[in-house]
Formats: C-alpha cells, structure tokens, sequence
C-alpha cells in the first residue's frame, strides 16, 4: 500500500505548472468515438483515470497512443459497444462513455456504476434524457442495456445541472436528427472544452458553458486536433496548500477566470492573490483568516472538488470558517482524517464549522481523490511527520503530486510499500 511521507512546516516558494483537466480529458476521449477517424489530444495528464479511459477506447476497438502529454487516438474501428463490468468499477465516471458509444454503433451496454466515496451518484437524469431522445433503455442484472431505436432531437429539461448528464446528452443528440435543445445544462468550463472539441468534428453545437445548448444531429467526419483546457481543481489545490504553509506560489498554464470564487475565499483568507494571463500568484499570509461561508454550488458557484482542499488551508489558520456541502451528500469524510491532525470541525450533516489551529503530524487515510488532496494539504502545514495512505485516490486526479510539490520545497515523498 503506497502512502506519501509528509514532514510538515515549509513554507512553499515558486513555480508549479498546471496539466490538462482531468474532468475534460475524460468526456473528450469518449467522444473520440464519433468521428470514426483521427483526434490528437494535447496537454492530457497522465493520471489512472485517464489510462482507464484508454482501455476502454482500445477495448472498443479503438487504436490508441501516447506521447508525452499527446494523445492520438483513431477511432475508424469501433466493433465493440460494451463497457467491461471491471472498467465500470475502477472508473464510475465511464458512464460518459454511454452517449457516444450509442450514437457510434446504436447500443451500448454498461453495468450500472454505482456509487462512490462521495455520494450516491445516481445517473437517473442521465437515463430520463437518453429515454426522451428515443432511446430504449433496461436494467438486467446490474447492467444498462440501451438501443438507439428511433432517435429523434427534441427539448430536454434537466432538474438539476448535471455535468455528466449534460455531456451524455450532448454526446447521444450528435445522432439524434433534428435539433435538441438542452435546458438547465451544466455551465462548468468542461463543457465550453467539450463543446470546442464536438465543433472542430463538424457537429454544430452552441451555447457550451451556458444554460441553453443547442445540438444539431450531424454526423461527426474530421479529423481533429485540441488541446485540453488547465485542471481548475488542481489550481486550486496548489493554492490551498501556498495558503496553507504559507510563502509565494504561482501557478502557470492556469486560467484564473475559472477559479475566481476560490480566488475570492482566499483572498478574504487575507492571502495577496495576482493574476497575469496564465498565471496566479498567490502571497499567503502569516496566518489565514476566516472566510463568510463557503457554499458548494454548480459553476460559476464555488466548485465542490475545491471544498476539501480549501477546508484543510482553514483547519490550519486562526479564523472560523463554515462550509456548506450542497452537491454531494457525504463530502465531508476527509474531516475525521484531518481531526487525527488536531483540526477542529464540526460537522453537522452538510455543513461543517471549522476553527482554526496549528495541526500535527499523524497517520491518516485518503477517503476519496480531493479528500485525499485535503490531508497532503494539511500535512505540509502541519508541525512533524504525516503519513497519507491511500494515495490510490489522489492518482487519479493529480499528475506527479509530490514531485511539483518538491519543487516548491515541500518536503514529501512517495514510498512504495
Ligand atoms: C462531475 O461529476 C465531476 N466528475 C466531479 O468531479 C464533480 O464533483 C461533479 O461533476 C460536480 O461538479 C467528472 O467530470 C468526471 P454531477 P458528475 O452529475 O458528472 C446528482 C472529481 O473529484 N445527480 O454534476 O458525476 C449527483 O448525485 C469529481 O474530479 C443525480 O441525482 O456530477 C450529485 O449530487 C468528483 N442524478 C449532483 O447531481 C444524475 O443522473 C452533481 O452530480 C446525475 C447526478
């Protein structure tokens, strides 16, 4: 079981670069599948998520490559519409691949993903906007079984915004004829990203990153060329931990727009943030603030990815902080891991009270990837020696963690045991 070794109290100084978003590489590597031809991804991280996703393309039938942080996948042959049960369970958030493997070969088969660390994570909207596209859907035995009968575009409400649900849509309404119009759509940047990469195929979609988006059932011929958007919530972690040790970070390759609310916290933190192009410098105070509470909402809301991370930066300062977990229902797990450092948190069902003191080393477990990323945090600015085991979580959504962080001057280290 590999675990970080962590020995806290350095102050963090430099550069560190931010990789592609975790959360764009993965819906754009499924929609790979509908050009049937070549698409060259570049500034893809190499995480377990994403190597996931390669199996399932090659699974497919899809060949695949990499070069440093390219990605060429050739999508010509796809034999194959199902989503093997061990995928499924390594990676729930395959089910993105449920759209275009049905608008590629007309069916698809996954086995239900299940739910999480964090939550339930239903994917009923997902399933009630596919069934009003035209397509048939049963459960049998674990798995979905869907056939694209007699797809046909029309208006779809989403109750909530859902960000993988709108991407399914978005995926399946590429074969549906006519128009779909989807209303209540997810407005996170991962969506503009996706959006980006479905124009350059030829489909005609508009209206990504807003609450109205507009399909036109084309179908998908170029070949295609992109570049992967920065990791939002990978910016945001670097920052938390600056603030949380204190010293000067900038992170570069960012897009500040993106991060803006939590820019906003840890500014009122009393950290000194500038922002230059890509770039984010961030001067933390001798000790962080308070911040007014902290609400987890959909983009342009506070992002829930954020919330561990920044609540660890706010174990370790002087003021009190309330967070509010409106997204998930049990996001709040990585707050018994970081009570064994000393923080004081009190969680009363979605919120959590967070008064701030100097934390110690200890022996803690990664509950899920940003839980995990909270407790590295944490450990950095705490006085002695950490242990974070569980680390399997933080790899799927951190590329090379405890070699950028070095080079900031933390003093951590990955052992293989
Ligand atoms: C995406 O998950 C991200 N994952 C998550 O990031 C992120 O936390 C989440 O969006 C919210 O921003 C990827 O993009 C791969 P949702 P997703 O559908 O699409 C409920 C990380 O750490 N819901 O917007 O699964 C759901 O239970 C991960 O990088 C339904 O009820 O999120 C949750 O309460 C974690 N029915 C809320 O909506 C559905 O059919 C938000 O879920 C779908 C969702």
């Amino acid at each position: 079981m590999s675990y970080y070794l962590v020995r806290g109290g350095q102050a963090l100084r430099g550069e560190v670069p931010i990789s592609g978003a975790k959360n764009s590489v993965l819906p754009i590597l499924a929609a790979t599948l509908l050009n049937g031809g070549r698409s060259l991804l570049h500034n893809c991280p190499d995480l377990r998520d994403v190597r996931s996703a390669i199996q399932i393309l090659q699974h497919l039938g899809c060949k695949v490559s990499r070069e440093g942080d390219t990605i060429l996948v050739d999508s010509s042959v796809v034999d194959r519409w199902d989503v093997p049960h061990e995928l499924m369970r390594e990676m729930r958030s395959s089910v993105i691949f449920l759209g275009p493997i049905l608008a590629r070969c007309g069916r698809a088969r996954l086995s239900l993903p299940g739910g999480c660390e964090i939550g339930q994570r239903p994917i009923d909207l997902h399933l009630s906007s596919l069934r009003k596209l035209g397509v048939s859907i049963r459960e049998q035995g674990g798995d979905i079984l869907c056939e694209a009968r007699d797809l046909r575009g029309g208006d779809i409400i989403l109750s909530f915004p859902s960000v993988g649900a709108t991407e399914n849509t978005i995926l399946t309404a590429t074969a549906c004829p006519g128009v779909t119009r989807l209303i209540n759509a997810a407005r996170e940047p991962e969506i503009a990203d996706l959006q980006a990469f479905l124009r350059k195929t030829g489909v005609l979609v508009q209206g990504g990153g807003e609450s109205v988006i507009t399909v036109s059932g084309e179908s998908p011929r170029n070949d295609v060329e992109h570049t992967i958007l920065p990791d939002r919530i990978e910016t945001a972690t670097y920052l938390c931990a600056a603030a949380a040790c204190g010293g000067e970070v900038t992170v570069t390759g960012a897009e500040p727009e993106h991060v803006g609310t939590v820019l906003q916290c840890l500014t009122e933190a009393g950290c000194r943030v500038r922002c230059a192009g890509r770039t984010i410098t961030l001067q933390a105070p001798r000790a962080l603030g308070g911040m007014s509470p902290v609400r987890t909402m959909p983009y342009p809301g506070f992002p829930t990815d954020a919330q561990a991370p920044l609540m660890a930066a706010a174990c370790t300062g002087q003021g009190t902080s309330l967070f509010i977990e409106t997204i998930f229902e049990n996001r709040f797990r990585h707050a018994a891991e970081l009570a064994r450092m000393g923080a004081d948190i009190r969680v009363n069902g979605r919120t959590a009270l967070v008064t701030g003191r100097p934390l110690h080393g200890a022996r803690v477990r990664s509950t899920d990837l940003r839980g995990g990323a909270a407790l590295v945090v944490a450990g950095l600015a705490a006085e002695g020696e950490s242990i974070v085991e569980g680390i399997t979580h933080i790899d799927r959504g951190y590329e090379r963690l405890a070699e950028k962080l070095t080079a900031l001057g933390a003093d951590i280290r990955r052992v293989e045991a």
